[in-house]
């Protein structure tokens, strides 16, 4: 969406907002021993408390309010039972929020203990992936311009990017156009507007770019068993410069 008015920019940021807060309380929760399915009751608990809707729950039927993706795994990492944090792993959440129609988007990835330096890079990579991405953000700027930024960071450090998971305008919807690859040429996709909004999200793997779905139709896994990670924030790009309104202090 494009932000038009002062109640459109307050709603975006107050969505973002309660999602930033959303993975803050996710990161705190985060230790060997606990399951995916406690992180899941616990955040989608967190949403509601702020007054807020989990954007996941029962979106083209997802089964719940987190996606919570281990080590090989992607995305959409459906919460359970017997996915059961240890040290070492990496996991990333990704949470979203609607608040008076308005939608925020957010993921991280975070450390389960103490994990060996090759991850650890991999989570800095990524993170840096998505300011690099934004520094090419402004009105005016071509879409690709972010794509190719993030593509270059992230296989000058001897990383791929998945191509079958995009970045998305945001608003109202939580997926609305235009997208937003991590990879692609700086004269592609369309000029980004005054006031519009977006989530980017670097999907980056330590090893080949290849994924694949699981049976669920959910999970999304790379091919090569190496591991994988997210960065996601929701922005309004405005001619003052790029808001980032899920990041809380970190
Ligand atoms: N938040 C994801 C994205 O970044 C989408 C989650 S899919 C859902 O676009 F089904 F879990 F909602
Ligand atoms: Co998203």
């Amino acid at each position: 969406m494009i932000c038009r008015t002062e109640e459109d920019f307050e709603g975006m940021r107050l969505a973002g907002r309660i999602t930033g807060e959303a993975l803050k309380y996710a990161e705190s929760l985060i230790k060997p021993n606990i399951s995916t399915f406690e992180l899941d009751k616990l955040i989608e608990k967190f949403i509601i408390s702020k007054g807020a809707i989990p954007s996941f729950l029962h979106y083209d039927g997802y089964p719940a309010s987190i996606c919570a993706s281990v080590n090989e795994m992607v995305v959409h990492g459906i919460p359970s039972k017997d996915v059961i944090l240890k040290e070492g792993d990496i996991i990333s959440i990704d949470v979203g929020a609607i608040i008076n129609g308005y939608n925020g988007d957010a993921a991280r990835t975070f450390a389960v203990g103490k994990i060996d330096a090759e991850k650890a890079r991999l989570i800095d990579v990524t993170k840096q992936c998505f300011f690099e991405g934004i520094k090419k953000l402004s009105v005016g700027c071509k879409i690709g311009e972010v794509s190719s930024a993030i593509q270059n960071h992230a296989e000058t450090n001897g990383y791929s990017v998945v191509r079958e998971l995009v970045g998305h305008g945001i608003g109202h919807d939580m997926h609305e156009a235009p997208e937003v690859p991590n990879f692609g040429l700086p004269t592609q996709g369309i000029r980004v507007k005054d006031g519009m909004c977006l989530a980017i999200e670097p999907m980056i793997n330590m090893g080949k770019r290849y994924v694949f779905i699981k049976e669920d139709g959910w999970g999304v896994y790379t091919q090569d068993g190496k591991p994988s990670a997210h960065y996601e924030n929701t922005v309004i790009v405005t001619s003052k410069g790029v808001e980032i309104t899920t990041l809380c202090e970190d």
